[in-house]
């Protein structure tokens, strides 16, 4: 029996399938090559924007025909788009066979038994299902060897204007410091160097734990014996306090790169998003974290066509972007989310302007970002090796998180390695390993 799992949206649904796929792996499934070949197809959705919605859509009007010459293949729905409209997708596609929340995952088995007797199996809960940490028994299943997800904290109470996720995931949970710490061991004894510790908005987490804080879960995590890189995402403006900075500067596993969304720059328009911090609140932590972390490598999510937004709005945006001086920055235009209170603004910035003010922000931005770049010429940077091409080129990631190609030895993937970068191009850079 073979599963095939598509995902869009988040590292938080790529989390979410790397455990599906554990849960299968555990029932004896093996992964499919290729989708017309699966006994099981999961399609793990989102719904942040319009787009991935109607990406869904057609992904199922694909996987369909996988019942031609498999009749009792099972097609489940989950994720974001699932828990927001799963009865919606059901009418539209009434061949699927299973619909779970993003609350429902642990009952996979369950969910799966059912459709494979023939009847529909649906399970979307208004209400956060207790047993959600009946997940932790299952491994992650994951594509990349050395570095790994490991999720902190569910859910986000922060209720952003524009934004579907406090919907579609529930109120903020964070996992027990115990349980991340064995899966940290779990995936350490795997071979896993680096650590991504995931959340809609991480730097909440321990609020509802009592007297818990995000820097000591990092102080945690670094002393699981053998965890050399640590990441986080994301971080959220409000919650990001000093003492967090400091840690990521005393740390030496903490890796310097924060991603750090600002969404606009005017203050107008981050009070109508209810972002709970001003342009000059938020770019005191980044002089604060440029203090404390010289070489900090910081991206950033901008959203563009706010309902109301002007173009002096739109020019705060930029000027925010011409100070921070990203390292990347992940730009979209506004999209009303259904039941979200700014999809009831009516005063929506016209279509037209917004998509050229995106582009040229992104054009702008795409000069800073390798003007950025360049500052890497000739440097030695540290690089794990992630991934061996065929032609024998490794790939990997310096702390920074910028993609790095050299020629070495096969059995530097997974280590530690210290490079010369000698060319720099826009999206990558290329350079000579220096053995010790
Ligand atoms: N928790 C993260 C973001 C999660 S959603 C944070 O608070 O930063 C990822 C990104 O999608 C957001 O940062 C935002 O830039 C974008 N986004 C969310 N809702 C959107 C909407 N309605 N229209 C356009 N972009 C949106
Ligand atoms: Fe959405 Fe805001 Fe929560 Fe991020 S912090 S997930 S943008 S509501
Ligand atoms: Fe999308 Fe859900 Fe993530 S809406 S961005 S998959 S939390």
């Amino acid at each position: 029996m073979k599963y095939y799992i598509r995902t869009f949206g988040c590292q938080m649904n790529v989390n979410d399938s790397e455990k599906m796929a554990g849960i299968l792996q555990s029932l004896g499934y093996k992964p499919a090559e290729d989708w017309s070949e699966a006994d099981v197809i999961l399609v793990n959705t989102c719904s942040v924007r319009e787009k991935p919605d109607q990406k869904v859509l057609s992904a199922l009007g694909e996987f369909k025909k996988v019942k031609k010459n498999n009749p009792s293949a099972v097609i489940g729905v989950c994720g974001c788009l699932a828990q927001r409209a799963g009865y919606e997708i059901l009418q539209k596609a009434p061949f699927i066979d299973m619909v779970f929340g993003t609350t429902n995952i642990h009952n996979l088995p369950k969910l799966l038994q059912q459709a494979k007797l023939g009847n529909k199996a649906i399970e979307i809960l208004e209400e956060i299902d207790e047993n959600e940490n009946l997940l932790n028994q299952y491994p992650t299943v994951r594509e990349n060897k050395y570095t790994a997800y490991v999720t902190v904290i569910r859910g986000c109470d922060k209720k952003c204007t524009y934004c579907i996720v406090p919907y579609t995931r529930g109120k903020e949970r964070s996992r027990r410091i115990g349980d991340i710490l064995r899966e940290v061991q779990f995936l350490v004894e795997d071979g896993v160097k680096e650590v991504h510790l995931i959340g809609q908005n991480v730097t909440a987490y321990g609020k509802d734990l009592g007297d818990v804080k995000f820097w000591e879960l990092l102080v945690a995590v670094a002393n699981v014996k053998g965890v050399e890189r640590i990441r986080f995402t994301t971080g959220h403006p409000k919650d990001l306090d000093e003492d967090t900075i400091k840690a990521m500067a005393d740390i030496p596993q903490v890796c310097e790169a924060l991603h750090l969304p600002i969404q606009a720059g005017s203050d107008r328009i981050l009070k109508a998003m209810d972002r709970g911090y001003t342009q000059r609140d938020y770019l005191q932590k980044i002089e604060l974290l440029k203090k404390y972390i010289p070489d900090i490598a910081l991206s950033t999510d901008i959203i563009v066509g706010f309902p109301g937004e002007t173009y002096d709005d739109y020019l705060e945006t930029v000027r925010v972007l011409k100070e921070v001086r990203y390292d990347q920055v992940f730009a979209f235009k506004y999209s009303p989310r259904p039941g979200t209170p700014a999809a009831l603004l009516t005063s929506i910035a016209p279509e037209e302007k917004a998509s050229r003010w995106l582009s040229d922000l992104i054009n702008m931005q795409k000069e800073i970002t390798f003007e950025n770049n360049l500052k890497y010429q000739d440097r030695v940077v540290e690089v794990l090796f992630e991934e061996k091409k065929e032609d024998g080129q490794l790939v990997g990631r310096t702390r920074t998180n910028k993609l790095v190609y050299s020629y070495g030895r096969d059995n530097l993937l997974g280590e530690l390695v210290e490079v010369k970068i000698n060319t720099v191009n826009r999206f990558s850079m290329e350079g000579i390993i220096l053995e010790a």
